[in-house]
C-alpha cells in the first residue's frame, strides 16, 4: 500500500444538473461502502455551479458550492474531477487544468472526446493522470471498459450499436403504431425523451460522437466526430417503416464501426437502417440503448441497458470515481489510451451494403426495364422488386445486393434523371445477414 493508504480522497465536481445530483446523492449516501471499495474514503471538496445561491435537494454543506470552476480545479488538494457539464468549453480547459494540477479526470463528455479527445489523452499522459469516461457512451451500460479492457486480447471487426434513446423511441413507436416522424417525435417530446431542441439526437450528432468514441477504442485507433458519416431520421417515412415491416424487418437508427476488408481502414457512420427481426438489435425497444460487437475470439457479444436519465447514468460514472480512486490509493494508473494502431479513416462512397430503393413511377410499358438498366450501369445487382400500382402510378421497391456506397449514389443519381422516375421516395441501407 502507498503511504495515502485510508487518507481521504476529495473529489470536486463540475456541474450539478441531473447527472451530477445524482452522484452527489450517491456519493453521500453509500459513503461507507464507497469506502470499503476504494481503501479510503471519498469526500466532496467543491461542486461547481452556474449558481451557487440555488436551493438544492442535497444533503452537502452548501459552502461546497461554487461559481468558480477554474479555481476549483486548480486546487492542490482535489485527487479527482468529475465533469459533467458537457459541451467543449470550458470543459476542455477545465479538464487540462485539473490534470496539470495532478487529479485524475472523470467526464461523461462525449462532445469533446468525439472532438478533441487526443488532447485530453496526451494531457493524461504527460501528468501521469487517469481519464476515465465510461458515461460518455451509452449511460449506464458497461461498455467502454469491457472494450479497452476485456477485449484487450481480442481483434474487434464490428460495432453495431443503437446508442441513442430518443431516436430509439421514435422509431420504435413508428414501427408499432405507423405514426409519422412528426407525431412520434412530439410523443417523445411530451412524455420527456427528446430535448426542447432534440436535433442533437434526431440529427444524429450525439450518436456521431459516441460511434467515434466507439471506434476509436475497438480500433486502437483516433477517431474524431468528423470522420463519422452522419445521417439522422427525420427523413424517415412511415411508408418506408411499413415496407421494412413487410420485408421482415425494422428501422434503427444505428451507430457502425467496421474494419475494412484490407484490415489497414476503419469505417464509421451512423444512418437510418432496416434490421431483420431475428437480430439481437430488433428487439431494443422504446429508449434503451444496446451495443453489439463482432471479435474475432469472442464472436458476437451484445450490452444492453439503459442509455440515458441521471441515475443510469450516475452509475457509470461512480463506477469510473471507484476506479480512479483506487489507482490513486495505489499510486497507480489504470488503462491508459490505446491508439498504436492508426488505422486510416475510410469514405463513407468505399462502405459496401445493401439498399432498400423506394421509387414513384409511371406505370407503363419498359419503366421496369428503364430503372433495372441504371442499376446495371452502375454494376449494382438486384435482390427482390415489388410493384404497387396505383392508377397511372405505381410505387416500385428495390432491395439490392451488397454494393458500395459510391454505386449506388451514382445510380440514386441516375434514377433522378430519368422522366419516368416522378419521385425517389426514399433509399434505406439495409443491415444485417443477406438472405438468399
Ligand atoms: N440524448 C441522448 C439519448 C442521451 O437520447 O440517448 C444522452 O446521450
Amino acid at each position: 500500500m502507498s503511504d495515502r493508504a485510508g487518507k481521504p480522497l476529495r473529489v470536486a465536481l463540475l456541474g450539478c444538473g441531473t447527472v451530477g445530483a445524482e452522484v452527489i446523492r450517491l456519493l453521500q449516501e453509500q459513503r461507507a461502502d464507497f469506502a470499503a471499495r476504494v481503501g479510503a474514503p471519498l469526500e466532496i471538496a467543491g461542486i461547481a455551479v452556474r449558481r451557487p445561491q440555488r436551493r438544492r435537494d442535497l444533503d452537502v454543506d452548501p459552502a461546497l458550492f461554487t461559481a468558480d470552476a477554474a479555481g476549483l480545479v486548480a486546487r492542490d488538494d482535489i485527487d479527482i474531477v468529475v465533469e459533467v457539464i458537457g459541451g467543449i468549453e470550458p470543459a476542455r480547459s477545465l479538464i487540462l487544468s485539473a490534470m496539470s494540477h495532478g487529479a485524475s479526470v472523470v467526464t461523461a463528455n462525449k462532445a469533446l472526446l468525439a472532438e478533441d479527445g487526443a488532447t485530453l489523452h496526451d494531457a493524461a499522459d504527460k501528468h501521469g493522470v487517469d481519464l476515465y469516461f465510461e458515461a460518455s457512451v451509452a449511460g449506464a451500460i458497461p461498455l467502454l471498459r469491457p472494450l479497452r479492457e476485456s477485449l484487450a486480447g481480442d481483434t474487434v471487426h464490428r460495432v453495431l450499436g443503437i446508442v441513442n434513446g430518443t431516436t430509439n423511441y421514435i422509431l420504435t413507436r413508428m414501427d408499432e403504431t405507423g405514426a409519422g416522424f412528426t407525431e412520434a417525435l412530439d410523443e417523445a417530446t411530451e412524455l420527456g425523451y427528446a430535448e426542447a431542441d432534440p436535433s442533437a439526437d434526431i440529427d444524429a450528432f450525439d450518436a456521431a460522437a459516441k460511434a467515434a468514441i466507439l471506434a476509436g477504442l475497438a480500433f486502437h485507433t483516433r477517431v474524431t466526430i468528423s470522420d463519422v458519416y452522419r445521417e439522422g431520421i427525420a427523413d424517415v417515412t412511415a411508408a418506408a417503416v411499413s415496407s421494412a415491416r413487410e420485408m421482415g424487418c425494422v428501422v434503427k437508427l444505428l451507430a457502425i464501426c467496421e474494419r475494412s476488408a484490407d484490415g489497414r481502414g476503419v469505417g464509421v457512420r451512423v444512418h437510418p437502417a432496416m434490421i431483420p427481426r431475428s437480430h439481437p438489435l430488433a428487439g431494443v425497444r422504446e429508449a434503451y440503448n444496446a451495443v453489439f460487437i463482432e471479435a474475432e475470439a469472442a464472436g458476437q457479444l451484445m450490452f444492453y441497458g439503459r442509455g440515458a436519465g441521471g441515475a443510469p447514468t450516475a452509475s457509470a460514472v461512480l463506477g469510473d470515481i471507484v476506479a480512479v480512486a483506487r489507482n490513486k490509493v495505489k499510486n497507480a494508473l489504470g488503462t491508459g489510451e490505446s491508439a498504436y494502431a492508426e488505422l486510416e479513416a475510410r469514405p463513407m462512397g468505399e462502405t459496401r451494403t445493401r439498399y432498400h430503393v423506394s421509387l414513384d413511377v409511371a406505370d407503363k410499358a419498359g419503366v421496369l426495364a428503364a430503372v433495372a438498366q441504371v442499376f446495371s450501369k452502375q454494376d449494382v445487382s438486384i435482390q427482390t422488386v415489388r410493384q404497387s400500382g396505383r392508377g397511372d402510378d405505381a410505387t416500385l421497391v428495390i432491395v439490392t445486393h451488397s454494393a458500395s456506397d459510391a454505386a449506388l449514389s451514382a445510380t440514386v443519381e441516375d434514377l433522378r434523371a430519368l422522366d419516368i422516375v416522378r419521385d425517389v421516395a426514399s433509399v434505406m441501407r439495409v443491415e444485417g445477414e443477406e438472405t438468399a
